[in-house]
């Protein structure tokens, strides 16, 4: 017994918009599951003109989803338990491809994220379909794939390629990112709990493959990543102040753009409990 939604695609593989609802966490629940499975499709869902939401409304709202987790490292935003502040003036802008936090075992399932204080123009946000860049690959790139177990840490250079941060800024950084050093292994190819969809776990956590050397490995998570992020696979979100994106962490991988200079941009996100990923021989 679901609800009808208005929901209208974005892109061709990734992406949907829905209109006509009001997120809260009193959302009748046939609407809570119409929410779900339309996330289980797309990936990512948008729902533009929630600016009612403030943190406690987005915590209360994700519970619907879940358990909240708060980051591992940084600390939640003052005032709540699990709300993950992104303030680009503070450096935080995300601009490279990842999965959430998937240097613990159990990383989190669903990200919902809201738009507060957004750019005039640029600071989007871009997903990738992970399960789309599975399909995609020849066959025997496919059961190759599926043979190999990636380490994944957060130590790893959150400040990546931005030539304005300074050293002692980037230093600074990284330390709260990295003030505890996780590890944890994932098979590349992971069965979707949900949907049973096969899908690529990589991204910018992603250090090594078990079993090879330097070279080797960073080659082989070149070929793997390329795939999902071919421009076919991703959609990308003009942010508005008040929009909330909800994507499903298990089959994608996203970034936001980071051209917008010095204009402000504040973007917060709960991120809901998970399990481990199950490769495909259980
Ligand atoms: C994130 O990585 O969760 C944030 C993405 C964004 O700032 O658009």
């Amino acid at each position: 017994n679901t609800a009808a939604l208005d929901i209208r695609p974005i892109g061709g593989r990734i992406g949907a918009e829905i209109q006509g609802v009001r997120l809260a966490s009193d959302l009748p629940s046939a609407a809570v599951d119409a929410i779900k499975q339309a996330l289980l499709k797309h990936k990512v869902i948008f729902f533009r003109d929630q600016s009612h939401l403030d943190e406690a409304e987005q915590e209360a709202f994700g519970r619907l989803f879940g358990d909240l987790v708060p980051h591992p490292t940084v600390p939640s935003l003052k005032g709540t338990d699990n709300v993950l502040d992104i303030d680009g003036s503070r450096g935080e802008r995300a601009s490279s491809w990842h999965t959430d936090v998937t240097f613990v075992a159990d990383y989190p399932k669903i990200s919902i994220l809201r738009g507060v204080v957004v750019p005039e123009a640029g600071g989007d946000t871009l997903w990738a379909n992970t399960v789309a860049a599975y399909n995609d690959l020849p066959e025997g790139l496919r059961e190759f794939a599926e043979t190999l177990w990636l380490l994944h840490s957060n130590v790893y250079d959150y400040v990546g390629n931005r030539h304005t941060v300074s050293e002692e800024g980037r230093r600074r950084y990284n330390e709260v990112f990295t003030s505890t050093r996780y590890e944890t292994e994932h098979p590349l190819v992971h069965v979707h709990p949900e949907t049973g969809e096969r899908a690529l776990i990589l991204g910018h956590f992603a250090q090594k493959v078990i079993g090879y050397g330097t070279t080797d490995s960073a080659h082989l998570l070149a070929i793997f990543q390329e795939h999902i992020i071919r421009p076919e696979n991703t959609v990308r979100w003009r942010w508005a102040a008040g929009d909330v994106a909800i994507w499903d962490n298990r089959a994608t991988q996203h970034r936001a753009i980071d051209d917008y200079g010095d204009a402000p941009r504040v973007v917060r996100r709960v991120t809901i409990a998970g399990d481990a990923a199950v490769g495909v021989d259980g």
